[in-house]
């Protein structure tokens, strides 16, 4: 268990973890436990998935690492391969989504500079996270990531998720903005999900304004919901994506891919990382996509998506405890009217970890490698878990 000299940023359950396979996890004590959090949204593969272990360990007996002052081909090639999944120009790798979504806001910086904006806002949106830098919780719509770190970082404007009038309102009245920055899917805000007229506004409004839409896909990217990216199922192309979780399967990776414009921001110099895109990180990544591509998984999470959360409806029909079930490929959320975090270590009890957003939302991000008969495990579980709960919970005195 964590010690005193571990710096005390986490409320960590009491359990420990000696290995995994596929869309399992083995305690110190031998219990092994479904994992539908995936080291929330990061291992998409499943734990010790082959082909990944392969590809880190053959690289780290040619290189882990040479630095960015060199050519690094597998670099290149794994930005060759993103860019061409994604429909993208250019790719910024580094370490994480946090620093990708850095990469994002001093790109947008810089494209407005260049315009003559000397002051340049992006618009941000309520309930959003974007990460622990300082200029990631600024930008994150979440008050409790922020608290004690004053003074944030400014430049962001911030605009309820799903409302257009008050974008507008921002466009008419602020001449600074030089870009949006969003996620199609809120993750840690609660699984909520864009609706497509609304996306589709947005990108409107930034040609309109030549402001670029800037996607957070550090949590939906890489298959999870369904397509590679959730923007192409949406049917539109930001200027900018950054992604990370995903696409290392538990190699610490990011990237922050552009289009167009947005594309011929940065020159040497403007933006840098020691480690990011460095041979290990990028043949996962490189191991990832091809899986994710050969198993054809974005369509395998969408069908597997579609069939649990039918599921889930069905078996909730009803529940007045129930607020809303949503979802898109295997990002499923479940929204309780009352705060359910004690559903935690309860699931645990019986051999299922999951997780809590926004206090109330059970959000699964499950394996897209995920057999027909595991994805029936984890409902059978999980919905005789909440409904013991919900029963139990019904008792309690308020
Ligand atoms: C949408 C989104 N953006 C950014 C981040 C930050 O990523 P990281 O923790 O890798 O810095 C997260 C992490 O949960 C996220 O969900």
């Amino acid at each position: 268990m964590a010690g005193p000299t571990l710096m005390n940023t986490y409320g960590r359950l009491p359990i420990a973890f000696t290995h995994g396979e596929g869309c399992w996890l083995y305690d110190t004590q031998g219990n092994r436990y479904f994992d539908s959090v995936t080291g929330i949204a990061v291992c998409g593969l499943g734990h010790a998935h082959p082909a990944v272990s392969e590809a880190v360990c053959n690289q780290s007996k040619k290189l882990l690492h040479c630095s960015n002052l060199y050519q690094v081909p597998l670099q290149q090639q794994l930005g060759d391969l993103l860019c061409q999944v994604a429909g993208m120009d250019s790719v910024f790798f580094c370490n994480s989504g946090a620093e990708a979504n850095e990469a994002a806001i001093k790109l947008a910086r810089l494209y407005g500079k260049k315009k003559g904006i000397e002051s340049p806002s992006i618009i941000v949106m309520e309930h959003s996270f974007h990460g622990r830098t300082l200029a990631t919780l600024s930008a994150t719509g979440n008050r409790k990531v922020q608290a004690g770190f004053e003074p944030l970082v400014s430049g962001f404007v911030r605009a309820p998720y799903n409302d257009m009038k008050t974008l507008e309102n921002i466009a008419r009245a602020n001449n600074n903005v030089v870009a949006v920055l969003m996620e199609p899917i809120q993750g840690e805000g609660g699984v909520n999900i864009a609706p497509v007229e609304y996306l589709h506004a947005v990108r409107k409004l930034c040609d309109a304004k030549g402001w670029l839409l800037m996607l957070d896909e550090v949590q939906t990217g890489n298959g999870r919901t369904g397509a590679y990216f959730a923007y192409q199922d949406y049917g539109i192309a930001p200027d900018v994506v950054t992604t990370a979780k995903g696409l290392g399967n538990g190699v610490p990776i990011g990237a922050c891919l552009a289009k167009g414009v947005a594309s011929e921001v940065f020159h040497p110099g403007s933006h840098g990382s020691t480690f990011g895109g460095n041979p290990l990180a990028c043949a996962a990544a490189m191991a990832v996509i091809k899986t994710i591509q050969s198993n054809n998984l974005t369509e395998r999470a969408r069908s597997l998506g579609e069939q649990i959360l039918s599921k889930l409806k069905q078996e909730f029909s009803g529940a007045e405890y129930i607020k809303d079930i949503r979802g898109k490929g295997l990002m499923i959320g479940i929204e309780m009217t009352e705060p359910c975090p004690e559903l935690v270590p309860l699931a645990q009890t019986v051999g299922l970890l999951i997780n809590v957003t926004s206090d109330r939302v059970i959000r699964l991000l499950p394996a897209l490698t995920m057999t027909d008969v595991e994805a029936e495990h984890l409902v059978t579980t999980l919905v005789r878990l909440i409904k013991l709960y919900a029963a139990d919970d019904r008792k309690k005195p308020r």
